[in-house]
């Protein structure tokens, strides 16, 4: 009932030299819903090449501003998005919450602006190493859920991915059964936010680390219904190894 889902995080990586990476992982044709979020400068000649190729490879934002327009410069808003080719946004990832300051509030903001213009919200949220190491995992978990997803969540627009920031791009990752133990728990609290039917619909994805070496333990999980890869997305052989993972699990 949910379709697995393949969420590519370039983050600030790409040229145009690199549309080829992108044609690449276009010309995949996976069973799972396949989403890429290049760098935003490169959002218009991805999609003119999605198109061309005919694809049905969906391409993504990593960060949309809560205003639709206005005097804040340097922001680049979900209608934008939506205008240059986009269909999906990553909203509240753990670079964004650090380097920029961003708290739940701000990020369900952004979250309802997405919406607005039609996207497709994948929030990120995950615990630090030390708010681990304290046991407070599911905790923050829960309460980065209650607070960065605003009221109306559906499973047509909300996409959940839990990723710890102890493993964003570090090559460690929680075991297979922290990982369930977090989904499961995710899960639990969008059923009693938003009903069973919504938490039943909702893919939860995890991220952090994901190559194509542990993508088969983890894909295999109940309640994993996809990755968000960012290193390894880079190159569409090791994206595409784990698209392939995510297919047979
Ligand atoms: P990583 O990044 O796969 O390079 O660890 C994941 C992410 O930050 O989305």
């Amino acid at each position: 009932m949910r379709r697995a889902m393949a969420a590519g995080n370039w983050k600030m990586n790409g040229l145009s030299a690199d549309l080829s990476r992108i044609a690449a992982i276009a010309a995949l044709r996976p069973a799972c819903e396949m989403v890429l979020c290049p760098p935003a400068t490169l959002l218009a000649p991805a999609a003119a090449l999605v198109a061309a190729e005919g694809s049905a490879l969906a391409l993504g934002g990593q960060d949309c501003a809560s205003a639709a327009s206005g005097a804040h410069t340097g922001d680049i808003s979900a209608p934008m998005l939506a205008d240059a080719g986009a269909s999906h946004v990553i909203l509240g990832h753990s670079e964004r919450r650090a380097d920029h300051r961003e708290g739940d509030p701000l990020i369900a903001a952004k979250v309802s602006a997405a919406w607005q213009a039609g996207l497709v919200a994948i929030v990120c949220l995950g615990e630090t190493e030390t708010e681990r190491a304290a046991g407070r995992t599911l905790s923050v978990i829960a309460g980065q859920l209650a607070r960065s997803i605003p009221e109306g969540a559906d499973a047509a627009r909300l996409v959940v991915a839990y990723e710890p920031v102890w493993a964003i791009g570090s090559g460690r990752t929680p075991s297979p059964e922290e990982v369930q133990e977090v989904h499961a728990a995710l899960r639990k609290g969008l059923a009693t936010r938003f009903g069973a039917d919504v938490a039943a619909g909702v893919r939860l994805l995890y991220g952090g680390s994901v190559k194509p070496g542990n993508a088969a333990g983890l894909m295999a999980l109940p309640d994993v219904d996809g990755a968000l890869v960012g290193g390894a997305s880079l190159e569409p052989e090791s994206f595409a190894a784990i698209v392939e993972a995510i297919d047979t699990a």
